[in-house]
């Protein structure tokens, strides 16, 4: 496995067959395994797999939450080693952004609603350094999972708007046994906050078995599961949106996604599920 931390190492490297890009920003858990399992079965035994590994700093709107962000290189290296990466890219900041930057790539729809409302700037930064990457790496094909889905909704549009040769893949969000999803952010939560978890997954859940076709039916059920069986939880959101545009929509009357936002203390979850109109 090579590990490559610069941009000009990255240009020489010799590229063969499908180049399947993993973005992640390291901590990798069972989550990023699935993505990189997902993106090796795509290089089809000929290409390459990379797993990128960047805390991007652009991306955050919360300075302490930047800090926070766990770090565990050699746990990351180990897993990529496990599940048979070609090469990991892991660039320093000075490598992604010069002092001098001053051009970004700013999404102006889709980043108006769920996470983009209250999380500002946030996906103008993943744009940015997504594209960057993208312009590095030069992948094929490129992995995101479902769970950040508005984030992969918003990479479809960028990759089309920008006119990137790149398929974009979505990968199944895996979950622990309860169901909670998992992300690095599950190792903030105490025992009783990890108790209460599994309501996120069960409401939403719930609300995809309902037959009831008007949103905000589905919204109050969503928000009574929470408030019956995740009392320590605040809701920062739980809405219903058009898959792809991510507008908010009244009734299920195309492929829509439920999406909900949750805070346990200061760990914020997030957590969808897809419901079809049919
Ligand atoms: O999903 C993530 O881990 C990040 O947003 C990404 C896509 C790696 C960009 O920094």
């Amino acid at each position: 496995m090579r590990v490559i931390e610069t941009v000009n190492e990255m240009a020489r490297w010799p590229r063969t067959g499908n180049i399947v890009l993993v973005p992640t920003m390291g901590a990798l858990h069972e989550g990023h395994r699935k993505l990189i399992k997902t993106g090796k079965a795509l290089t089809q035994g000929e290409g390459n797999l990379i797993v990128s590994i960047y805390v991007n700093p652009t991306q955050f709107n919360d300075k302490e939450d930047f800090k926070a962000y766990p770090k565990t290189s050699e746990q990351d290296y180990e897993m990529c080693k496990e599940e048979e990466v070609d090469l990991i890219f892991c660039p320093s900041d000075n490598e992604m952004y010069s002092e001098r930057e001053s051009v970004s790539v700013i999404e102006k729809r889709l980043a108006r609603h769920l996470c983009g409302s209250t999380r500002q700037g946030h996906f103008d930064g993943v744009c940015t350094v997504v594209t960057k990457l993208f312009n590095i790496i030069r992948p094929t094909t490129a992995v995101f999972g479902k769970k950040d889905y508005q984030q992969l909704a918003i990479i479809k549009q960028l990759v089309s708007d920008l006119n990137f040769s790149i398929e974009i893949l979505g990968a199944e969000t895996i979950r622990e046994q309860n169901g909670l999803a998992i992300s690095s952010r599950n190792r903030f939560l105490n025992t009783e906050e990890r108790k209460q978890c599994h309501a996120i997954h069960k409401a939403l859940v719930e609300m995809d078995l309902s037959n009831e076709k008007q949103c905000s039916e589905l919204i109050t059920l969503g928000k009574s599961i929470i408030k019956s069986e995740a009392p320590l939880g605040r809701l920062d959101y739980l809405e219903i949106v058009d898959r792809q545009t991510m507008e908010p929509i009244q009734t299920i009357d195309r492929p829509a996604l439920a999406a909900m936002a949750i805070f346990f203390g200061n760990t914020r979850l997030i957590d969808n599920i897809e419901i079809n109109s049919l």
